[in-house]
């Protein structure tokens, strides 16, 4: 357990836009940040991030958190993770509240995900050490050597080798109390009932890394050529391994990708490193299959740019077609490099070296339409049939390029290459853009415009409110309630004799807040406060309970601050908050007590219409006469403030 003097220091020096910032693009707009939201598709960004709150907040598709919601939202990180990650970004110490020796006894209550992290890392450990300290396992070392990788590059990527055993691996991790339901679920062990069979013998071990530098999973390679089994197996999709949204060397390529601006693309774990070693840092691996949506958006957060470097063969070529349309969908910039036939980039980088395969990927790249152009001109030039496909195929992916000037760019190519009239293409390019359109109506475009109307909508259901003659929803004020607690929560009142928590509790005392949300909030403020804690919006933001921090976000979020609207209606200029914030809580702690007088009220009308009881007839119409006082009384304030007077 992380201390929770730890958790505070972190949260204390986590900052919102540099976490964010590792992970998305963010340009200034104002005294906020915006960028492209990375949890929803989008290609106008509404995603926000506020430094003075250390929020960020999407209005297109409503995430909204503080850094270490950030990381478990978006890197799935727990929250012992998030932390630990913000604690190495920002050089804290975590201080421990757990001795090493009762680590066991976690391993039983860490979640799912987490165990399987932990075996993932005992079985990386345990074939790396299998590898280097074992004479069974210096085989497999001697297969890395032979292929030409490095002590240090085969420590980097943590190869190792599962021992030609029946169930090395499972039987020590049994030892160790890793439980066999566990050790299955990562797919470290057969999945077959009463089986404790390995997954992985006689191979050597690829982990895969997800892009925090967790094992996720492993490739396990067959180190003879053998037609009946697979060259490679990996893990079965799992909790933690989901082929589709790892790229292979992410981990280890993320900050050169960022800082070339690009990122290479190639087919297997051995090129990207043999390509790392070689000193080409940027290279992922997709691991043999095409190129998904999930791994395209991992790349475009680091850069816009994807070089794809595929074998010189047919099959190399036909694979790095695959996911060429994808790319262009996502508005990134894709060039396609072929290697010299029975070349792989693992091959080609160990003969070459750095310096002539950096060359050779610049003089050999080509955009999407001359690659294209290239694999297929040698058929079309014979074949007219061919050749209008070809054109066909073309104007497709040109079509799916979200960037106008891009797009226009790839027509006058286009229209040069084949000799064409660009405004012929034009037209059909702008056919199939239409057609694309009418079909799917992006379903992303429709949520932010949805949100856009709520956001319009607001204001007026508020004005409707102010005039009635009592407030209509109690939630409403509620919300108020809490926003101010979590606002202003820590600042004096004017007279500086208390904090806006205390005054505000104190108002409040004996009312019950009813909405269940606010109510679990206000709470938690509560107690909080009992223990001497008056930073509602820190704790709040930063609190492990996702309600809680949703409930936060959502209220210190606002696009605009209601209540510079409510004063603005009354022709009041008030530039500031500070300078609103005290009529704010007091029109809000009296608005909330006019409420109740009027809900009470109503009970008792109702209650006096009921009882036949003489004696509780007269204590209710005593009770009454009480309440319509208050109410008269209210009804002046509450009119001088907020509301006209109620009769
Ligand atoms: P390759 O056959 O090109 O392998 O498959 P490689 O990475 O170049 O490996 P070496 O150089 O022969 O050792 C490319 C990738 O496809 C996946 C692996 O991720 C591999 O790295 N693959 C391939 C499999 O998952 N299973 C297979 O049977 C073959
Ligand atoms: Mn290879």
């Amino acid at each position: 357990m992380i201390s929770k003097l730890t958790i505070q220091k972190i949260n204390d020096e986590a900052r919102v836009e540099d976490v964010v910032g590792e992970f998305v693009t963010l340009k200034k707009r104002g005294a906020n940040l915006l960028g492209l939201c990375p949890f929803h598709n989008e290609k106008t960004p509404s995603f926000n991030v506020n430094p003075a709150r250390n929020i960020y907040k999407c209005f297109g598709c409503g995430k909204a958190g503080g850094p270490l919601q950030f990381l478990m939202d978006y890197q799935q990180l727990s929250y012992p993770d998030a932390l630990r990650f913000l604690a190495k970004k920002y050089n804290i110490e975590i201080e421990e509240t757990v001795e090493a020796s009762e680590q066991r006894e976690q391993i039983e209550k860490q979640n799912l995900t987490e165990s399987i992290y932990i075996a993932n890392a005992f079985a990386q450990k345990f074939f790396t050490e299998h590898m280097f300290n074992s004479d069974s396992g210096k085989i497999g070392l001697a297969y890395f050597k032979e292929r030409g990788f490095l002590n240090h590059t085969i420590e980097k990527f943590q190869l190792g080798f599962a021992p030609d055993a029946p169930d090395a691996l499972t039987k020590a991790a049994l030892k160790e109390n890793f439980q066999l339901d566990i050790l299955k679920k990562a797919g470290l062990t057969s999945p077959k009932e009463n089986s404790t069979y390995d997954f992985f013998r006689t191979r050597v071990m690829f982990p895969i890394h997800n892009i925090t530098g967790k094992v996720a999973g492993f490739g396990g390679r067959i180190m003879v050529k053998d037609e009946k089994a697979p060259k490679y197996i990996n893990t079965p999709e799992s909790e933690v391994y989901l082929k589709s949204k790892i790229l292979y060397g992410a981990y280890f390529a993320k900050n050169e990708i960022r800082k070339k601006d690009e990122c290479l693309l190639v087919e297997g774990y051995t090129d990207v490193i043999s390509l790392h070693q070689s000193g080409i840092e940027n290279a992922v691996a997709s691991s043999g299959t095409a190129l998904t949506q999930d791994q395209i958006r991992l790349i475009k957060r680091m850069t816009p740019n994807i070089t794809m470097l595929y074998d010189g063969d047919a099959a190399g070529m036909k694979a790095a077609l695959r996911g060429t349309d994808l790319i262009l969908e996502e508005g990134m910039n894709v060039r396609v490099v072929t290697l010299p036939p029975t070349e792989d980039p693992d091959s080609f980088v160990r003969k070459s070296g750095e310096e002539a395969f950096n060359k050779y990927i610049k003089e050999n790249r080509k955009d999407l339409i001359l690659f294209k152009t290239s694999i297929f001109a040698e058929e079309a030039k014979k074949d007219p049939i061919k050749k209008a496909e070809l054109i066909r195929d073309i104007v497709n992916s040109i079509a799916k390029i979200p960037d106008t000037i891009q797009r226009s760019v790839y027509i006058k190519e286009c229209s040069q290459l084949f000799d064409l009239d660009e405004q012929v293409l034009i037209t059909e390019v702008n056919k199939i853009r239409r057609k694309k359109n009418s079909e799917q109506n992006n379903e992303a475009d429709k949520r932010q415009e949805r949100e856009q109307i709520k956001a319009d909508e607001l204001p007026k259901a508020f004005h409707k409110e102010q005039f009635n003659e009592a407030p209509a929803h109690l939630h409403i004020i509620e919300h108020d309630i809490i926003r101010i607690l979590i606002e202003f929560g820590s600042w004096k009142t004017p007279d500086d004799t208390m904090t806006v928590v205390q005054y505000v509790l104190d108002e409040l005392e004996g009312l019950e807040i009813e909405t269940p949300k606010y109510k679990f909030v206000y709470d938690t403020i509560k107690r909080e406060f009992a223990d001497g804690n008056i930073h509602p919006e820190k704790f709040f933001t930063t609190h492990s309970d996702e309600q809680i921090t949703s409930v936060a976000i959502e209220l210190l979020s606002q696009p605009y601050s209601l209540s510079d609207n409510w004063w603005n209606k009354y022709k009041i200029v008030v530039p500031e908050k500070k300078d609103i914030f005290v009529k704010d809580i007091q029109s809000t702690v009296i608005r909330f007590k006019h409420f109740k007088i009027i809900a009470e009220l109503k009970k008792v009308e109702h209650k006096l219409k009921e009882t036949t009881n003489e004696a509780e007839l007269v204590r209710l119409m005593k009770l009454h006469k009480l309440l319509m006082n208050q109410k008269k009384e209210f009804a002046l304030t509450v009119g001088n403030v907020l509301y006209r007077p109620t009769t």
